[in-house]
C-alpha cells in the first residue's frame, strides 16, 4: 500500500466503515491510473507503441475493465466469461488478447465470435482445431523448455502444461502459415510476481531470438512480443519494487540490437495484472475474536479463502500480505495469526505477526488489488466480501456488493429442481 494511499483513505476510513461496514476490499481510482501510467510511459521508452493487456484473471471487476480500457490498456483474456467481460466494457478484435490452454470448439467459436480477438495457441496440435476460415493473425504461446529455470507459482518452463516448445515452434508458425495465416506474434507467459527486471528483460532477448529464428526459417516478422505479466510488486516492508527503468534500458538496447542486424523490429508488449492493481486495493476485516490457545489467534470478520486467496493456497512458500492495524495500539503487541472462520486451518490471512490487535479493532491487509478477491472461493459457504473503490472525488462507490446468505443457499437449491432429472 502506498504512502499516498494510505494519505487519501485512512482519514476517511472510519466514515467508510461505518457507512457500508466490515468486511471490504477497497481499491484506490487515483493509485490505478499513476500505476498505469508510470508502466506505459517507462516502457514506452523501449517501444513508443508499447501496450499491456491487463490479465482480467487479476481482477476482473467490471468498473475496473472500464477504467483500464479508458487509460489504454487492452485484455488479456483465458476464459469465456473474461471474454464476455472484456467486449461488455468495449473491447474489441486486437484490444483482446485471448491466451487458452486446453481449448475447447466452443471457445475458439467464443474467442471469434464479437469482432474476434489475438488468437494466441498454446499448442500446435490445436491449430488443426481452429474453426475456418484459419484467422489470418495468430500467435503463438512459447516455451523455451530447459533453457529457462524459474518459476515455483506458474511451474518451471519444462515441467508446466503452457506453451509450444522450442523444438516445435517454427513448425507451429509454418502449420499457420499453411492455413491462411500471414500475420503474427509472439507470446511468452513465464513468471509470477518477480521483481528482478532482469528476468524480464532477458525473456524479451529471448522472444527476439526466436522471432529471429522465425525470420530466418519461415520468413516471418512478428508484429510483436508479448512478455507475457509476471512484473512483481514488494509484499513486505522490506522489499524492493522492480526497477522499470532499468527494464526498459535492457529491452531498448535488445530491439536497438535486434533492429540493427534485421533492419525491422517488432513492437512490445505485456499482460502485467498483479503489478497494475496490486498495491492500489486493501482488504478491511474487524477483529471480533481473540484467542489464547496454544498459539495466539486473532479472528476477523471474514473468511481469508473467500475473500483474500493466497496466504491459504501459497503459504509457507510464498501469498505474504502485510497486515497491519487501523487504530492505535492499546497494548504490546503479541506474535499472532489472523484468522478467519472457515473450517479450515489454512484459512488465515497471515501466521505469526507480531501485532496489537484487540476485538473491535481493524485490520488492514495490504496489497490485494490484484489476484487476492479474484482467487476467493466460498468452500464452507463464507460469502465473497464487497469491493468498493475510492474515486478521484473523494467519493466511495460500492463495485461489488457482497455475496449474501439467500445466494449461497439459493445456489444449493436451483440443482434440486426436479426438471434437471433424468432417467436414462
Ligand atoms: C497467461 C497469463 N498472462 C498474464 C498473467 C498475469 O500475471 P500477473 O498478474 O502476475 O502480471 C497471468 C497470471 O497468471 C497469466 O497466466
Amino acid at each position: 500500500m502506498s504512502q499516498d494511499f494510505e494519505n487519501r483513505l485512512f482519514p476517511v476510513l472510519p466514515s467508510v466503515i461505518q457507512h457500508f461496514g466490515t468486511p471490504f476490499h477497497i481499491l484506490d481510482e487515483l493509485g490505478i491510473i499513476g500505476t498505469t501510467e508510470r508502466l506505459c510511459s517507462v516502457l514506452r521508452r523501449a517501444c513508443n507503441l508499447y501496450r499491456n493487456f491487463f490479465a482480467v484473471k487479476a481482477n476482473s471487476n467490471p468498473e475496473v475493465l472500464k477504467l483500464l480500457f479508458k487509460l489504454g490498456m487492452g485484455f488479456d483474456c483465458s476464459s469465456e466469461v473474461e471474454l464476455v467481460l472484456a467486449r461488455r466494457v468495449g473491447a474489441v478484435s486486437e484490444d483482446i488478447f485471448f491466451t487458452s490452454n486446453n481449448t475447447s470448439a466452443r471457445l475458439f467459436e467464443v474467442s471469434r465470435a464479437d469482432g474476434g480477438c489475438i488468437l494466441n495457441l498454446d499448442d500446435r496440435g490445436l491449430i488443426a482445431r481452429v474453426p475456418s476460415p484459419f484467422p489470418q493473425f495468430v500467435c503463438f504461446r512459447y516455451n523455451p523448455g530447459a533453457q529457462r529455470v524459474l518459476d515455483s507459482v506458474i511451474g518451471n518452463p519444462e515441467t508446466c502444461k503452457y506453451g509450444v516448445p522450442h523444438e516445435q515452434i517454427v513448425d507451429a508458425y509454418r502449420q499457420a502459415q499453411e492455413c491462411g495465416a500471414t500475420s503474427f506474434g509472439l507470446h511468452t507467459m513465464l513468471v509470477s510476481n518477480e521483481r528482478n527486471w532482469e528476468c524480464h528483460a532477458e525473456t524479451a532477448n529471448m522472444l527476439l531470438d526466436v522471432a529471429g529464428l522465425l525470420e530466418d526459417g519461415l520468413n516471418i516478422r512478428v508484429r510483436f512480443i508479448n512478455i507475457g505479466g509476471g512484473l512483481g510488486i514488494p509484499y513486505r516492508p522490506e522489499d524492493d519494487p522492480v526497477d522499470l527503468e532499468r527494464l526498459a534500458v535492457a529491452i531498448t538496447q535488445t530491439l536497438h540490437t535486434f533492429a540493427s542486424k534485421r533492419g525491422w523490429r517488432p513492437r512490445l508488449c505485456s499482460e502485467n495484472g498483479r503489478y497494475v492493481l496490486g498495491p492500489n486495493g486493501v482488504f478491511v476485516a474487524r477483529c471480533i475474536t481473540v484467542k489464547h490457545g496454544y498459539r495466539e489467534f486473532r479472528g476477523v470478520d471474514a473468511s481469508a479463502m473467500a475473500s483474500i486467496m493466497r496466504p491459504p493456497m501459497y503459504h509457507p512458500n510464498g501469498g505474504y500480505h502485510h497486515i497491519t492495524v487501523f487504530e492505535s495500539p492499546v497494548d504490546e503487541p503479541v506474535v499472532c495469526s489472523v484468522v478467519g472462520p472457515a473450517c479450515e486451518d489454512s484459512d488465515r490471512f497471515g501466521w505469526d505477526r507480531m501485532l496489537s490487535l484487540q476485538e473491535g479493532q481493524h485490520v488492514i491487509v495490504h496489497d490485494t488489488g490484484a489476484h487476492a478477491p479474484e482467487m476467493g472461493n466460498n468452500y464452507n459457504n463464507w460469502p465473497w466480501p464487497q469491493m468498493l473503490i475510492l474515486r478521484l472525488d473523494g467519493r466511495v462507490d460500492m463495485i461489488a456488493p457482497a455475496q449474501t446468505v439467500e445466494e449461497l443457499v439459493q445456489r444449493r437449491y436451483q440443482y434440486l429442481a426436479p426438471q434437471r432429472s433424468f432417467t436414462p
